[in-house]
């Protein structure tokens, strides 16, 4: 029997195209998982959510597209299964996705079945006493930069040297009175430091008048460092890293589990302050985290600290206690005459929040990356263009550059460099 060649290519092109297609499905589904799921499930561990590995084994497709798409009204139709894991979970509610397609759910699920478990003894769980990268800070965590080393240095070189040359006085005069005495144990006169050989032109100076303009020399120098070191380090906190009453990590948050920034910063694009999140939004989350496999069972105490503060008691499960605000320390401060106003660069400007503040993802503590001085507010308005083209805000203004033929306009062409923009 003769099978044509040609039929065999096309029957293996059939074999072949689930494998292709499902290679792609999978990559598709890792980055709608990782974009829409993560800051609530993992494959392999409980999060907020439980893990999803096996998901399919435990419900058809049909219904995870349906739960996915609208989990409220899969609750409200009284499914048992979705009530009883509405109960376990304690009710918190898992976003509704009525935008993803049915294809796009499947592509997710595709993932899920191929997910390799993490690598690491704690799948999932990220450390949160974890404090290496502090070190990572400019300044090394503490509050100690290189600038403050070196003067503590150059102090400590001029109190050394004055001791030297006194106590260089004081031999030598002991010797001159031993000499005198005893004349033979003087050895031969050879040229001093300061006689001609060395330095001529010294040479001719009183030994007195010299010593003291080498150290005036000195003191200047120390004076002129210092007065520049008071000029731009003092009062600016860049690398200021302080401890915060819960040992809350970005890292963990941001980084690992990929909670957006406005998720808890929410009012950064609509005002001038980012604003700090209040505890009812970290319970959205930790009425049902724990972290209880890191505690041998037991509620973590950090979180224990979100409970105290909002009044919260997770034996009741009721808020009947007393609440306490949580202190946070505040860290990026500018003096209260400048003006900086967030939603104008985050929102109009789209400046990711990065530029300024650092990789706050990978931080474990925060810490203060720039400087806010106005040299480096000034440094960056010469430098960015406007972005004037799809932005409602300038479209008179860009009319009006466009009439006078300008194409591109920097934020300081822009007028921001007028004190009164950033001064009141
Ligand atoms: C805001 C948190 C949150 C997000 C985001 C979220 N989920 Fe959930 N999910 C939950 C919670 C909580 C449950 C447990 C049931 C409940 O309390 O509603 C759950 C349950 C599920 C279940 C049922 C699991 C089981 O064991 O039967 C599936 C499937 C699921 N989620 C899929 C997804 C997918 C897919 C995404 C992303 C497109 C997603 N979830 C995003 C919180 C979330
Ligand atoms: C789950 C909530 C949450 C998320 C998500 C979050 N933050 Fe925060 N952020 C906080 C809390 C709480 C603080 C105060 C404690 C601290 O400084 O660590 C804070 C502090 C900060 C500070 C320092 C504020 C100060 O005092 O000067 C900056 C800057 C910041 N966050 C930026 C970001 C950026 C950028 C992202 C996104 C990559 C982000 N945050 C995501 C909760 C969050
Ligand atoms: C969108 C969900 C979500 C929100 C909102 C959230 N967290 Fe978390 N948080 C988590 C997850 C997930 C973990 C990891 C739990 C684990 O390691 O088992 C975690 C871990 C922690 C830990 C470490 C616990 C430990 O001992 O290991 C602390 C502390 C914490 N969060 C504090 C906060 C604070 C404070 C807020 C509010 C500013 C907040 N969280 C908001 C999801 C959230
Ligand atoms: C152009 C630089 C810049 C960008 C971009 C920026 N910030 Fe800031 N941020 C600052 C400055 C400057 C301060 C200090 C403001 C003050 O003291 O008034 C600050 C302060 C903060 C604070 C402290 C509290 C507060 O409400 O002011 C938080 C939190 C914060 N930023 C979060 C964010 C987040 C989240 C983003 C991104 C969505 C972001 N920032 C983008 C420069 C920036
Ligand atoms: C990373 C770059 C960057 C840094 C750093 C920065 N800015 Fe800006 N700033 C911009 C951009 C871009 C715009 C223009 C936004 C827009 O399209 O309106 C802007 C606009 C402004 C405006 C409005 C100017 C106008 O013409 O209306 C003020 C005020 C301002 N910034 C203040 C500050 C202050 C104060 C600081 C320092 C604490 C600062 N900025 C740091 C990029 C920056
Ligand atoms: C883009 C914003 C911006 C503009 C424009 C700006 N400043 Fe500032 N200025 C600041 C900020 C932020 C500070 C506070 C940080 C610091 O101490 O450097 C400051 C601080 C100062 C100080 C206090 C000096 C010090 O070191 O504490 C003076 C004085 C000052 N500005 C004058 C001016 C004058 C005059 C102009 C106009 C030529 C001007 N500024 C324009 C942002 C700006």
């Amino acid at each position: 029997m003769k099978i044509s060649f040609r039929l065999l290519l096309v029957l293996s092109a059939f074999a072949l195209a689930p494998v292709f297609t499902t290679a792609q499905n999978v990559e598709e589904g890792k980055k709608l998982f990782e974009a829409n799921c993560t800051s609530c499930h993992q494959v392999h561990s409980e999060v907020v959510g439980p893990a999803l590995k096996d998901v399919d084994k435990r419900r058809d497709e049909a219904w995870i597209i349906k739960w996915v798409k609208n989990s409220q009204a899969v609750i409200k139709s009284e499914d048992p299964y979705a009530v009883a894991l509405a109960n376990k979970f304690n009710n918190s509610v898992m976003t509704s996705f009525g935008s993803l397609k049915d294809a796009e759910i499947k592509s997710i699920l595709a993932y899920i079945k191929t997910a390799p478990v993490p690598a690491g003894p704690t799948a999932g769980g990220g450390g949160g006493t974890d404090s290496t990268d502090v070190n990572n800070g400019p300044s090394g965590g503490g509050n100690m930069n290189n600038s403050t080393m070196l003067m503590i240095l150059l102090g400590l070189a001029f109190v050394l040297g004055l001791t030297s040359i006194l106590l260089g006085r004081v031999a030598a005069s002991l010797k001159g009175t031993l000499y005198t005495a005893q004349p033979e144990l003087a050895p031969e006169e050879g040229p001093g430091f300061w006689d001609g050989t060395f330095w001529p032109w010294v040479s001719r100076w009183n030994k007195t008048v010299a010593t003291i303009s080498f150290m005036l020399c000195f003191v200047f120098l120390y004076c002129y460092w210092g007065f520049g070191y008071a000029n731009t380090e003092i009062g600016v906190q860049k690398g200021y890293a302080p401890a915060q009453p819960i040992n809350y990590s970005h890292k963990i948050h941001a980084g690992q589990y990929k909670i957006q920034c406005q998720y808890c910063h929410s009012t950064v694009e609509k005002s001038k302050q980012a604003s700090i999140p209040s505890p009812s939004t970290c319970m959205n989350c930790h009425v049902a985290v724990q972290a209880k496999d890191k505690y041998a069972g037991k509620i973590s105490p950090e979180i224990m600290k979100i409970y105290n503060a909002v009044g919260y008691n997770p034996e009741t499960k009721k808020y009947d206690g007393p609440q306490k605000p949580i202190k946070w320390v505040r860290i990026h401060n500018l003096p209260d005459f400048a003006y900086f106003n967030h939603s104008q660069h985050v929102k109009v400007g789209k400046i990711a929040c990065q530029k300024c503040h650092g990789d706050i993802q990978n931080m474990s503590v925060v810490y203060q990356k720039n400087t806010l001085q106005m040299g480096w507010c000034i440094e960056c308005h010469r430098e960015s263009k406007v972005d004037m083209a799809n932005n409602k805000y300038y479209e008179k203004i860009h009319a009006k550059y466009k009439a006078l033929g300008k194409k591109e306009v920097s934020v300081a062409e822009n007028g921001g460099l007028d004190c009164s923009k950033c001064h009141y």
